[in-house]
């Protein structure tokens, strides 16, 4: 298989390049000097040249605070950016595996998210993105629509720089001895290694359509916080922080938690609980009830 990864040297991106290549596909990694998704033109003879059998856009604009800063910039990017790569996708024949988000959701449900529970974003980010959505599932019939969470991965996050959450709890924890931490906000914390193998998978099959891509089960941040210390062995203070204590400008839904309904519906539900995807991002071997339940 011949596939297209844009944003290949982002976060989500390495690891789907990685992914693909182990899989033994042929894989054209474009980064954004080498694709610019907001340039129509560009992007039509892009495509158009290196034929693709699959794109899978991991491009975004997605640090929040910026979004909305620059409302304009962010549906450029996240909406008619996702509209050029799947116009021409559509004209060349080309499927396109498109990620999203868990910020379309506002938050207040506070069970897990299905597919087809109706999208409410609080931010520019989340309707941006959400406008993207829709744009893929409008224009071509061959279309994956990936919604994740909170991932992280080996390879920074371009538009949020410096250290992911875990390498800033370790970071903290070291520097300060105590930590404090937001309980009230839950989420699915998600490999970028689990979540591109999961791309790979879905990529074999045409089911396609609108699926939630996420690791199994949710925490708080609060919670994701004490695994990383419980597994790591570290001796920190963990507080939980006060309501008011980290401001943000954006909201954020409190709740984003989403289930994997449409992949466990076609029995291709690859992902695994996010405790074990956290114990291999931080080569602590699985615990043996692990192994027996899997
Ligand atoms: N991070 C999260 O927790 C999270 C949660 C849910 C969903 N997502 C979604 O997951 C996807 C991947 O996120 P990530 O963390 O891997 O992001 P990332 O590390 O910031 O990578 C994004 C990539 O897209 C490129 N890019 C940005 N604007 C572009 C444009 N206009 N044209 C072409 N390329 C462009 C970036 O290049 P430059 O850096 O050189 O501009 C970078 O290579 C995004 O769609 C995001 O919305 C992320």
């Amino acid at each position: 298989m011949k596939v297209m990864v844009v944003g290949a040297n982002g976060q989500l991106g390495t690891d789907v390049v990685r992914a693909f290549a182990d899989n033994g596909d042929d894989v054209l990694s474009l980064t954004h000097a080498d694709i610019e998704i907001t340039d129509g033109e560009a992007v039509a003879t892009k495509l158009r040249d290196l034929q693709p059998s699959v794109v899978v856009n991991t491009a975004a604009m997605h640090n929040v605070e910026n979004c909305e800063l620059q409302p304009g910039r962010a549906f450029e990017v996240n909406a008619f950016g996702v509209r050029n790569l799947a116009l021409t996708a559509r004209d060349i024949g080309t499927v396109l595996m498109h990620i999203s988000t868990d910020y379309v959701f506002d938050g207040c449900k506070l069970s897990p998210y299905e597919e087809q529970d109706p999208p409410r974003p609080l931010s520019v980010y989340g309707n941006s993105k959400l406008a993207g959505e829709y744009f893929v599932r409008s224009t071509l019939d061959k279309h994956f629509v990936l919604r994740t969470s909170a991932i992280y991965g080996k390879s920074p996050c371009r538009a949020k720089g410096g250290l992911n959450f875990i390498q800033l709890m370790l970071k903290l924890a070291n520097q300060r001895g105590e930590v404090r931490v937001v309980d009230n906000e839950f989420v699915t914390p998600t490999p970028t290694s689990d979540l591109a193998r999961q791309i790979v998978a879905l990529s074999r099959c045409e089911k396609y359509g609108l699926y939630h891509a996420t690791a199994e089960g949710a925490c708080s941040w609060f919670e994701f916080a004490r695994e990383i210390f419980a597994l790591t062995g570290t001796k920190v203070s963990l507080k939980v922080a006060g309501p008011n204590e980290f401001p943000t400008k954006v909201p954020r839904p409190k709740y984003s938690v989403l289930e994997n309904g449409g992949l466990k519906l076609l029995g291709l539900n690859t992902f695994r609980p996010w405790q074990e995807g956290l114990r291999d991002y931080l080569g602590i071997p699985q615990s043996h009830e692990a192994a027996i339940i899997r």
